[in-house]
């Protein structure tokens, strides 16, 4: 059981990955096809090219990661699929590959909600100390959980309207900075003056004061470059960039740091594409260690979308007898505690 290779499958927005993991985390290959460069030109995922996609590249990734981890098939313990959230049509390749698979080898199957998947990214990496609260932020997702233990999550909040990462994308089409939109803005920020716009923060959520809301941020965030662009001055872009990551940065560090007081927990996880920013990174360590709790998150690669996260979390539904059977279907918006 511990050893047991599992193959995890994702295809839920643009990546199409594959990848073999030992023991729920030793990873012994990670394959991702990304269409990234695909999307751009379109500023943004197109859903109906991301699943021909998917579907184009799918058996070469399986390939590739069987090869990759010196394995066939016939090894594996279980085969492991991301059922959503995410494009449906993006799903179903991944969803049908996976039980094309299963029956074909007499393997079992497991469902993979993609949001603890990015949660399972960390165990890839770390031997975490549990009770933990994890932030899980990426392009549609930002949530708060609470992990009792491995593979138990509680949502604690998540957020009202947009996602954090989809936040960081929306703003970056409208200073002209191109999709994916965090490292862009990340990058943009670097030269820019972080305190030049004071764009607001608070959003008190009054009966859920974990709950998250960008949608107001963003407005200011436009609005501001409206009128710059009206008066016909010249867009301080990095300023811009520089003002809106911070202002994201300090919401997702209060509410972290209130949600780790008030469940008292000394670990705190980060996770998702967001999790990639190096400023979220390195003000949650710092707000955290203040308060004697330490931060964990998965290295750059593991924090985007990828297969080994999503083998890691099967084992979790591995070791559970959690299979599921041959008419498992895709669900774009799989709830956070059907796993
Ligand atoms: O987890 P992910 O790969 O896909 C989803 O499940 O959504 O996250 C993608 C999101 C995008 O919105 C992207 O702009 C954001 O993560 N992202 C970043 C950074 N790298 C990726 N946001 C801020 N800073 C970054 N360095
Ligand atoms: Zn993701």
């Amino acid at each position: 059981m511990k050893e047991a290779l599992i193959l995890g499958i994702e295809t839920s927005c643009d990546e199409t990955a594959a990848a073999v993991v030992a023991g729920g985390r030793q990873v012994k290959s990670n394959i991702i096809a990304s269409q990234v460069d695909i999307h751009r030109k379109f500023g943004g995922v197109v859903p109906e090219i991301a699943s021909r996609k998917h579907l184009e590249l799918i058996n070469l990734v399986v390939e590739e990661a069987l090869q990759a981890a010196g394995c066939t098939l016939a090894d594996l313990a279980c085969l492991a699929v991301t059922q959503g959230p995410g494009l449906v049509g993006a799903l179903l390749v991944g969803v049908n590959t996976a039980k094309t698979l299963a029956y074909a080898t007499g393997k079992p199957l497991v469902a993979v909600n993609h949001v603890l998947a990015h949660v399972a990214a960390n165990y890839l990496v770390h031997d975490v100390e549990f009770p933990a609260v994890c932030l899980v932020v990426s392009g549609g997702h930002t949530s708060l959980l609470y992990l009792a233990a491995r593979g138990e999550a509680e949502l604690l909040a998540s957020t009202r309207d947009d996602a954090a990462g989809e936040a960081f994308d929306k703003i970056a089409r409208v200073l002209g900075l191109g999709y994916p939109g965090g490292p862009a803005i990340e990058l943009a920020a670097r030269e820019g003056d972080a305190h030049a716009f004071a764009f607001p923060k608070a959003f008190s959520g009054q009966d859920d004061v974990l709950a998250f809301s960008f949608s107001g941020l963003k407005s200011a965030v436009i609005n501001t470059v409206h009128n710059i662009i009206q008066k016909g001055q010249k867009l301080p872009v990095a300023d811009v960039a520089a003002s809106f990551q911070q202002a994201v940065v300090d919401i997702l560090v209060e509410k972290t740091c209130l949600a780790a007081r008030s469940k008292g927990t000394k670990t705190v996880l980060l996770a998702g594409g967001v999790a990639a920013n190096l400023l979220l990174r390195e003000r949650l360590a710092a707000a955290l260690a203040a308060e004697g709790r330490s931060l964990l998150f998965p290295p750059l690669s593991l924090c985007t979308d990828n297969a080994a996260m999503v083998a890691a979390a099967g084992w979790d539904n591995y070791r559970r007898g959690q299979f599921a059977g041959l008419d498992l279907n895709a669900d774009p918006a799989l709830d956070m505690m059907r796993h």
